[in-house]
């Protein structure tokens, strides 16, 4: 693990960071929220230079990590890799080192996560993790800021996971942990756990049950969250679609969480895989656009929690 030195601080894992620090990232979030909506210009990060380091494609948290720095008075670089020498055989050794010369931090959304790692090591500059295969940070500090002003605190809450195995129930699984929730994971039997996460989940295990059932699961559930069964990088089956089908949340699926339940999804969604569009279009508990929103105000704390400017 490693955690930045004296002057920044990576933000790679939930697990890395304490709850209160997280805590101060949330309320940090949710002021600059209110800032903005007032017009209130903030200056924070004058002259700081973010590269943002592309490996997989990204609409949200391109877009809301270019404007959370714009808007916080600095400046980015994006790199998609395969534009750059890294795709001829440029080492990332060499490619951090060249950056740190530039560049006061990195966002990096990468297919390993150790190289998220690798550019600290190399260039010492503060690491965000804009999701690799193994955990998607950001996306769940942006989403429980949306569970608190939809429903409040999300403590001793009842929360199912339906469907596939990934990077985003990665960080929710280390979320719950931290923020006393429990996280029933609804999933096809046969889809297998890697073993990063039988670690993550043993960690978590007070917090964690595991079930196949959709319908068993979603009883009495405060909130039913999904993502899409492929995620990037992964190839769609007509056998792994009907594996996944009876995991769709839908209406029946809706109808037996509570009645004050929310749906969240961490977008992009498939309507008519993982979710239904009722579901995913019902204004009254359907909060995916908050989540979206909310990126770029949990962004822009991230950013200044690493620079330790808050
Ligand atoms: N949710 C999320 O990270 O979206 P993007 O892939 O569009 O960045
Ligand atoms: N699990 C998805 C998340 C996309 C934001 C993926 O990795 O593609």
């Amino acid at each position: 693990m490693f955690k930045g030195n004296k002057l920044t601080r990576n933000f790679i894992n939930l697990s890395d960071i304490n709850k209160s620090q997280l805590t101060v990232i949330l309320k940090r979030a949710r002021d600059l929220k209110k800032y903005r909506q007032k017009k209130k210009s903030i200056n924070t990060l004058k002259n700081i230079n973010l590269a943002m380091i592309f490996e997989k494609p990204s609409t949200r948290t391109r877009v809301s990590f270019e404007l959370a720095i714009k808007e916080l008075g600095g400046r980015s670089v994006i790199l998609d890799e395969a534009s750059t020498h890294l795709s001829r055989g440029e080492t990332i050794s060499d490619t951090a080192r060249v950056l740190s010369k530039y560049c006061n931090i990195l966002m990096i959304r990468t297919t390993h996560h150790q190289k998220l790692l690798d550019y600290h090591k190399y260039s010492n500059l503060p690491v965000i993790n804009g999701l690799s295969n193994v955990s998607h940070p950001c996306q769940i500090l942006a989403d429980i800021m949306a569970y608190n002003e939809k429903r409040g605190s999300i403590k001793n809450k009842s929360f199912v996971w339906m469907g596939d195995i990934n990077n985003v129930l990665y960080s929710w699984i280390e979320a719950a942990k931290i923020f006393n929730f429990t996280l029933n994971i609804c999933c096809p039997n046969i889809i297998k756990f890697p073993p990063a996460f039988i670690e993550n989940i043993k960690i978590s295990s007070k917090y964690i049950k595991i079930s196949h059932n959709a319908m068993l699961a979603s009883k009495n559930a405060d909130c039913v969250i999904t993502d899409t069964w492929f995620s990037m990088g992964k190839k769609p089956t007509r056998k792994l679609l009907q594996v996944f089908k009876p995991y769709q949340v839908n209406k029946k699926v809706m109808n037996l969480a509570k009645k004050s339940a929310v749906f969240m999804h961490c977008l992009p969604a498939t309507r008519g895989n993982e979710v239904s569009s009722e579901v995913i279009d019902n204004e009254d508990s359907s909060i995916v656009w908050e989540e979206a929103e909310n990126r770029l105000h949990v962004q822009k704390a991230i950013l200044e929690w690493s620079l330790r400017k808050i």
